[in-house]
């Protein structure tokens, strides 16, 4: 018999999802996050939509959970109409639990969701519990979104920052674009000791359009391991 095997990560994933989802209620506006995890609480907030009669409007951070909003029945709202959101529920890369510091977008869609973030009176961050760092920088490289003009210079730049860049590409061996047809590069710094400090600094290169370190933002994190969901909140 052939069959998909069950994947014990996903699994953890839409624990934690479903946890945040519940903290969603009629009215509100509703910052949707992009990746793996993201996607099981754009799932769960259409399954209310459609069986509980949920009403919220929501933004996506990316094509790809737009598109998944709409087929799950989800209402979209803009900026124009909703220029503040009452909560984001988003995934990440790396949370340290300390700070609630995080590293974000591996996905791609760091400036949207940065941007979507930084409206929302709350941001909930969901992940399975290997995404816990006593100091990012540790598990992945921080994305930088960077214009492609000039961007070999950039990438010089975070050189002298104390990175190791690569330019983020497809299988094809093109550039990865993101939904702002920017590019990313990924640098990896190792273990970071002041992430606000560094932040600023990648900030001050001309040329740089956001990068994935989220300093001061998640209002509360839920994660999910084998010993049950873990939630902080600060
Ligand atoms: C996308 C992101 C994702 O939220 C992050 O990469 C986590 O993804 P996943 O839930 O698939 O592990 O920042 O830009």
């Amino acid at each position: 018999m052939t069959g998909t095997q069950p994947d014990p990560i996903a699994n953890l994933k839409q624990q934690a999802a479903i946890k945040a989802a519940a903290l969603v209620r009629d009215g509100m506006v509703v910052g949707l996050g992009t990746g793996s995890t993201a996607f099981f609480v754009v799932a769960e907030l259409g399954r209310r939509v459609r069986e509980e009669g949920l009403k919220i409007c929501a933004i996506p951070t990316s094509n790809a959970t737009e598109a998944q909003a709409r087929e799950e029945g989800i209402p979209l709202t803009t900026f124009g109409a909703h220029p503040e959101l009452d909560i984001t529920i988003d995934g990440a890369d790396e949370i340290e639990p300390r700070t609630l510091n995080l590293v974000k977008g591996r996905g791609g869609a760091l400036l949207r969701e940065k941007i979507v973030a930084s409206a929302a009176k709350q941001l909930v961050i969901v992940a399975d519990d290997s995404k816990y760092v006593d100091h990012l920088g540790t598990l992945c490289p921080v994305p930088v979104e960077v214009i492609p003009f000039g961007w070999e210079n950039v990438a010089v730049r975070l050189g002298q920052l104390g990175a190791h860049v690569t330019p983020r590409k497809v299988r094809d061996g093109s550039f990865y674009l993101t939904d702002e047809k920017n590019l990313i590069l990924d640098c990896v710094f190792g273990p970071i000791e002041d992430p606000h400090a560094l932040g600023a600094a990648i900030h001050s290169l001309v040329g740089v359009v956001e990068h994935g370190l989220f300093i001061g933002m998640a209002t509360q994190t839920i994660t999910a391991g084998a010993d049950g969901i873990r939630v902080i909140t600060h």
